[in-house]
């Protein structure tokens, strides 16, 4: 069985933001974690080509919308790479195979007697692709997330039974972790409660999007297409029986983890269309925060939008990985502070984990002719071990529970301890009598073990930085020792060479 993972699939109207970003790297954290563990991984990423959106963007560029799309969607392949970014499958709803999959997906809800002719009359956000029944809707109602009027919608639809599927869809979102967090559960839980209708997933107005098999002057919602862009991803490219495939390629997903402002479609119209056409739920649906700068909403009126990919060549990848995935508690708002951001960097990254490294690397090459120490054990009892035991411990139960911000703090936690060690036990005191060199051995190794499992437990989180400590250790990450049996206290090599050192991370400087 594999664990699936999706982001959401991002709009091409423009290239990826900080939020983009920001998702997309929590997902490559789990991934990596979860393959470290040793389960099979399915991390599924990709872009949302088609709707009224992607086609006025198109107008406005005066080109077609598919070369506006190929080159969106090319920039977005290039910068998950920048990104370093550990996906299995990037799908494209302008491919072939996805085309299929929405075809063959309409056949199966329209078979369940769930489509019908209608009129969908209502005031429409172009930028969320969605109708809003808030009470203040109107002409010169903004869409608070865009900050766009909303424009009238009246047409012939086709509609989907989504009220058929109250009762169920009820259950589902009241199991104790189909929604995380709680907060946003609750508010899925009064949305519903209110009674769901029925919503509309053709357009007659929209030519950039899947035409509807029996209705040619109908393209699909763009919703209703995007969606089933989780089971193309993992169907494979046969002509036929492709929602079948897509249950051996690891459907459902094990988790959708998106931005909070799309949590309904998720949690609410998804799983009632996979019911609707026989297929499974997904097993959970996490809606983190919304980022903002410096307090504010970034937004290109206000001039304030960060662009990632400055961030990434000004500071590289494991800073901003650092600073979005413990500064923000998954699930709450976050804001990027760029004064907070350095002194965030240098503390944690350069003074305390970095430093660490140096220091006793350094003493080590220094006392102990380029080497880890030779030492038997003497001290009876372990105070590094023990603490590096119980932060491992944590740190498993923290990512477990999608807790990045804790299982970081841990490492962090544990690069602080092994300092304190250090500074407590003063080996550059001990070292002066040569009767202390046994001990001096022993807390030096210590040290340095504690160093090692820092470092294995940043490889999902921070993986750059954690190959250079393991490289500065010497002790390569080996594919073939299982990385959890790795974290078992007492494995650097006694005795081995200690590589030539090198800085692992730079102090930022705030200008
Ligand atoms: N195309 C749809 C998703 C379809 S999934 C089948 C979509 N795309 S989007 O590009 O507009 O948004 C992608 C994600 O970015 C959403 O999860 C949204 O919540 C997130 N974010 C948009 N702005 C954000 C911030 N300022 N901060 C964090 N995430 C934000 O919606």
């Amino acid at each position: 069985m594999s664990f699936v993972i999706t982001t959401p699939l991002y709009y091409v109207n423009d290239k990826p933001h900080l939020g983009s970003v920001y998702t997309t790297i929590i997902c490559d954290s789990i991934a990596r974690y979860k393959r470290l563990v040793g389960e099979e991984v399915i991390f599924i990423t990709g872009v949302d080509e088609h709707g009224l959106k992607i086609q006025r963007t198109a107008i406005e560029k005066g080109i077609e919308p598919k070369t506006h799309c190929d080159e969106i969607s090319e920039i977005f392949n290039i910068n998950w790479k920048n990104w370093d970014i550990s996906h299995d499958k990037f799908i494209r709803t302008s491919s072939k195979n996805h085309e299929l999959v929405v075809n063959e997906f309409y056949e199966r809800v329209k078979k369940s007697g769930d489509i019908y002719m209608g009129v969908q009359k209502g005031w429409y956000c172009v930028g969320c692709e969605e109708f809003k029944d808030n009470p203040e809707n109107s002409a010169t109602y903004k869409c608070p997330i865009h900050q766009k009027n909303l424009e009238w919608k009246n047409e012939e639809n086709l509609f989907f039974r989504l009220s058929k599927y109250q009762k169920q869809i009820e259950e589902i979102i009241n199991k104790p972790t189909f929604i995380e967090p709680v907060e946003r559960k609750n508010e899925i839980i009064n949305f519903v409660s209110r009674g769901l209708n029925d919503f509309s997933i053709s357009r007659t107005n929209v030519s950039w999007g899947i035409t509807v098999p029996d209705h040619d002057n109908h393209t699909f919602y763009v919703w209703f297409d995007a969606l089933l862009g989780y089971v193309s991803a993992i169907s494979s490219n046969t002509k036929e029986n492709l929602l079948e495939k897509s249950i051996n390629g690891g459907w459902p997903a094990d988790i959708h983890l998106i931005g909070k402002d799309i949590l309904r479609f998720h949690a609410v119209y998804w799983p009632a269309m996979l019911i609707s056409a026989g297929m499974k739920v997904p097993k959970k649906v996490f809606g983190h925060g919304f980022l903002t700068r410096e307090g504010q909403k970034m937004g290109k009126s206000l001039g304030n939008v960060l662009d990632p990919n400055l961030l990434l060549s000004k500071y590289g990848n494991d800073p901003v990985r650092w600073y979005l995935i413990k500064d923000i508690s998954l699930g709450n708002d976050g804001d990027f502070q760029d004064k907070r951001f350095v002194d965030i960097i240098n503390n944690d990254l350069a003074n305390t984990i970095g430093n660490l490294l140096n220091r006793t690397s350094s003493m080590s090459r220094k006392w102990f002719d380029n080497k880890v120490p030779d030492n038997e054990k003497i001290l009876c009892e372990n105070k590094l071990e023990h603490l590096a035991k119980i932060s491992v411990e944590n740190y498993h139960e923290k990512f477990n529970s999608y807790k990045l911000d804790l299982a970081a703090n841990e490492v962090l936690s544990l690069a602080i301890n092994t300092n304190l060690y250090l500074n407590d036990n003063q080996p550059w005191l001990l070292i002066k009598e040569k009767d202390n060199l046994p001990i001096v051995k022993e807390i030096i190794y210590n040290v340095l073990e504690s160093t090692r499992i820092i470092g294995l437990l940043l490889q999902p989180l921070l993986p750059e930085l954690s190959s250079k400590i393991n490289s500065q250790l010497g002790s390569i990450y080996k594919k073939e020792v299982p990385w959890d049996q790795q974290l078992k206290w007492g494995l650097l090599i006694r005795n081995s060479n200690l590589p030539k050192p090198s800085p692992v991370i730079n102090k930022l400087e705030y200008e």
